[in-house]
């Protein structure tokens, strides 16, 4: 197997919060184009990772690479173009979906264009007449495919997902992972997926990280998931580890 090129790579990376050590010495390579998931007890770090990836937090050791390049070198700006995430509760202001569309643009005191905001939503399977409805009258799944088209507004090249389906039906959480397929296989994105599912860690991810209390403790291609070698990650996949 030839090794892949790296969308981020961890080399020894520590962060503790009020004297407690929440990552130890977390080093691996998210490998470019694929779909990593990240599975692990609640606590184990997972979404702690995720915000040392796009800048909120920063290492007390170690080294972070986006793309090679090492993350405090990146500009904030680049770095969240670089780097899209979405969060189980896809937060919105009050208003149209146009006009939250239009936010990471705002940010950056640009404008979207009506033709690129229906590209958008047509990309995440929202018809045109989306654009003027009202956040408030969106269904779980439709905000969750929203705050998706959001993200994609930047072009990242890299998507972190935080449990966006944890709170959706079984059908609007198959639109969503059958979506996130088609942004990995159209535009290579890379996509790194917390979830609390393993069968969907198991099916989506072409690669698994399994966390427990702050360490990576097992990975490989995701179908090692049906038979770990570690022991508490057997103990964790037969559900004696919540
Ligand atoms: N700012 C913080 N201050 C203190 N403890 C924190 C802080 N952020 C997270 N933690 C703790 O770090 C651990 C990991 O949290 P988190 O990354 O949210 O885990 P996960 O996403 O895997 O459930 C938890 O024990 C949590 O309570
Ligand atoms: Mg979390």
């Amino acid at each position: 197997m030839t090794a892949d090129a790296s969308a981020i790579t961890f080399e020894n990376v520590n962060y503790s919060a009020e004297d407690i050590h929440i990552l130890k010495s977390i080093t691996g390579s998210v490998p470019e184009g694929k779909i990593t998931t990240l599975v692990g007890p609640s606590g184990a770090g997972k979404t702690t990772l995720f915000k040392l990836c796009n800048g909120l937090q920063s290492p007390d050791s170690g080294n972070i690479f986006v793309k090679g390049k090492q993350i405090d070198h990146y500009e904030p700006v680049e770095l969240r173009r670089s780097v899209g995430i979405a969060l189980q509760k896809a937060t919105m202001i009050s208003g149209s979906v146009r006009e939250n569309l239009e936010l990471p643009l705002k940010l950056q005191e640009s404008e979207l264009a009506v033709d690129r905001a229906k590209e958008l939503l047509n990309m995440v399977g929202l018809d045109d007449t989306f654009l003027q409805k009202k956040t408030k009258d969106l269904s779980g799944g439709q905000r969750q495919k929203l705050s998706i088209a959001r993200t994609l507004v930047n072009r990242p090249d890299i998507l972190l997902l935080d449990e966006i389906t944890s709170s959706l039906d079984s059908v609007s959480r198959q639109d969503i992972e059958e979506l996130i397929i088609k942004i990995n296989n159209q535009n290579g994105t890379t996509i790194l997926w917390i979830t609390h599912n393993l069968q969907q860690a198991l099916s989506i991810g072409d690669y698994t990280w399994v966390m427990m209390d702050g360490e990576v403790v097992e990975t490989g291609e995701s179908s090692f998931l049906r038979n770990p070698q570690n022991d508490r990650v057997k103990q964790f996949v037969r559900g004696e580890i919540e």
